[in-house]
């Protein structure tokens, strides 16, 4: 057992942990953050995506340990985010989700690759995502809505 203290969305957390948990595990378990999914829990499908110091990371695959001192944002960390409302009301529009399990990663990474500039061209988009499986939507919605949010977010504001 290990004395964790760390940031969560912005608030100052400490908590005793397993040193085997996840940090994933963490999130849900002991702090009721359900947003942050969990698919194939090997670092493979990306539902579990997170921000540790504002580098998306696999929570999955992170013991919680390891975000000792550091500060996490999980999607429940995004509510009242401008770019996430844009990104939102994007997939929203262009049909970017289906059963939304993907989707709290999903919109983690498009904000990042968004905000990196990685997303000039379908291709670039695709090849950006490609950590981040969605089961549902053929990505073809998911495609065009990170164009519509990059497109919305570069535009000068009125
Ligand atoms: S649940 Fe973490 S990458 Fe799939
Ligand atoms: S919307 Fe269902 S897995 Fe992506």
């Amino acid at each position: 057992m290990t004395s964790l203290s760390l940031t969560v969305n912005g608030a100052a957390v400490v908590a005793d942990v397993d040193d085997r948990m996840t940090l994933a595990d963490f999130l849900r378990d002991k702090l009721d953050l359900t947003g942050t999914h969990l698919g194939c829990e090997h670092g493979v499908c990306g539902a579990c995506t997170v921000l540790v110091d504002e580098e998306p990371v696999r929570a999955c695959i992170m013991l919680a340990t390891a975000v000792a001192g550091r500060s996490v944002r999980s999607i429940e960390g995004f509510a009242d985010d401008p770019a996430m409302k844009v990104i939102r009301e994007c997939f929203s529009e262009a049909h970017g989700l289906q059963c939304g399990f993907c989707t709290p990663g999903m919109v983690i990474t498009v904000r990042d690759i968004v905000a990196r500039g990685a997303c000039e061209n379908p291709q670039q988009i695709r090849t950006e995502l490609a950590g981040n499986l969605c089961r549902c939507t053929g990505y073809a919605g998911i495609v065009k809505a990170t164009e519509l949010s990059r497109d919305r977010l570069k535009a000068p504001k009125q």
